[in-house]
C-alpha cells in the first residue's frame, strides 16, 4: 500500500495537493487518514481536508493511477473515499466531522 501523503518526485517528503493561503481562524477538526491523525478545520469538505495533507484522494480503480477529484462539485464521481467502517462519501459533497476516519486507498472502496 502506497503512503496517504506520497507524491512522485518528492523523495518521500509529503506534499499536499492544497495550500491554505487565506485563513485558519476556524474551529480545528480532529480526523483520521489511513490510520493517521490529522487536523482539518471546521467547514472543510473532506476534499478539502484530505488534500490539505494528500496529493491525492482515491486511486483509480480502471487505470490505479492518483485521483483528486475532478469538478468540485458533486457531478463527476471522481471523489470517492471511504471510512474505515466501509462508508463510501463523495469528497466534495461531505463536510469533514470530528474523529471521521477515512480511507483512501483502493481497499477502501472494495
Ligand atoms: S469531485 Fe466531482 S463529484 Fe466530487
Amino acid at each position: 500500500m502506497k503512503p496517504s501523503v506520497e507524491t512522485p518526485g518528492t523523495a518521500g517528503k509529503p506534499k499536499a495537493l492544497l495550500q491554505r493561503v487565506a485563513e485558519g481562524g476556524r474551529k480545528p477538526v480532529g480526523f483520521v487518514l489511513n490510520g493517521q491523525p490529522l487536523t482539518a478545520l471546521a467547514g472543510d469538505t473532506v476534499l478539502t481536508a484530505v488534500l490539505t495533507h494528500s496529493a491525492r484522494l482515491r486511486f483509480s480503480e480502471f487505470s490505479g493511477e492518483p485521483r483528486a477529484g475532478f469538478c468540485l462539485m458533486g457531478a463527476c464521481q471522481d471523489c470517492w473515499v471511504a471510512t474505515e467502517s466501509g462508508k463510501r462519501l463523495r469528497a466534495c459533497g461531505t463536510f469533514i466531522e470530528e474523529g471521521m476516519r477515512l480511507v483512501t486507498g483502493a481497499e477502501g472502496l472494495a
